[in-house]
């Protein structure tokens, strides 16, 4: 694995699950527990938004009662570690709405479904850094409209910041997915994408998912386990 320059890497839920987070399609995932169309869609936020806030209220507090997991902190020593010139980038783009990257001391670190440490402005699009309940959420500092929101993107909606991660798609050498199912767009195209332009792809992920096929190597296993010793494999 070693020689690759710029290196992107996408995880998903997967990598939050041996954190106790639970993830969206396993066994007793959040898909089992709640409908999609009562919490994860602007249409849901509409018909009743204080049921909306509750749960992602909810998840928000549970970060208190988690911690990063060994496949965090091998990513964030990758960040520490690799270079950033004219030859060598990285970019962890994660669907996860958690702050367990962060928490373990990743820097380069794209959240393209939104984070729960953020509140939205339904309004004018001002994203506020957010604590507590967002059932207590005073009005908007930036255009005062009552409307803040989770800022998490919801089905139907444009994840963030495309441009710029089919950017560094488009120069990778290398492409690893960590702890996704490979069930929802565009994060489950990324792939194939980064092959286009002649990527490497490897994916780690506890089972064969939907999107395996399209990888030049998967490894099945536990991230807990596959993220550090692939860190060690590319850092040497
Ligand atoms: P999509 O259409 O690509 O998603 C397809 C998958 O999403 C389906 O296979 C199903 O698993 C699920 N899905 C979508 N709508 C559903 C519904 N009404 N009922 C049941 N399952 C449904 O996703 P999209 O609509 O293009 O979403 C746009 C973006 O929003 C995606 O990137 C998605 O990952 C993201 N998102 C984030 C969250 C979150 O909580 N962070 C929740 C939902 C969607
Ligand atoms: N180690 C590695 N992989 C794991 C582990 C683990 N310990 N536990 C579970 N996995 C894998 C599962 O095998 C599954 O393939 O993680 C994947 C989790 O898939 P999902 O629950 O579908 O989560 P994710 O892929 O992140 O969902 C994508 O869908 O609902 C939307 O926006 C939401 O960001 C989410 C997106």
């Amino acid at each position: 694995m070693k020689q690759t320059g710029n290196i992107v890497v996408l995880t998903g839920a997967g990598i939050s699950a041996e954190s106790g987070i639970d993830t969206f399609r396993d066994a007793g995932g959040l898909w089992e527990k709640h409908r999609i169309e009562d919490v994860a869609t602007p249409e849901a936020f509409a018909r009743n938004s204080a049921l909306v806030q509750g749960f992602y209220d909810a998840r928000r507090a549970a970060l208190d009662t988690v911690e990063p997991n060994a496949a965090h902190d091998a990513l964030a020593r990758l960040d520490a570690r690799w270079p950033d010139d004219e030859k060598h980038s990285l970019l962890i783009v994660t669907q996860n709405v958690d702050d367990l990257h962060e928490r373990a001391g990743a820097r380069r670190v794209l959240h393209m479904h939104g984070e729960l440490r953020s509140a939205l402005c339904g309004h004018c699009g001002v994203r506020t850094p957010w604590q507590g309940a967002l059932a207590d959420a005073p009005p908007c500092e930036a255009c005062g409209a009552p409307a803040l929101r989770p800022d998490v993107v919801w089905f139907g909606e444009m994840p963030y910041q495309m441009p710029r991660i089919y950017q560094a798609l488009a120069k990778a050498d290398l492409f690893v997915s960590i702890g996704t199912s490979g069930a929802v767009y565009p994060a489950a195209g990324f792939v194939q994408e980064a092959a286009a332009y002649g990527a490497r792809t490897l994916e780690l992920n506890l089972e064969r998912s939907e999107g395996s096929h399209w990888f030049d190597e998967s490894r099945q296993g536990r991230a807990g386990e596959l993220v550090p010793a692939w860190v060690e494999e590319v850092l040497g």
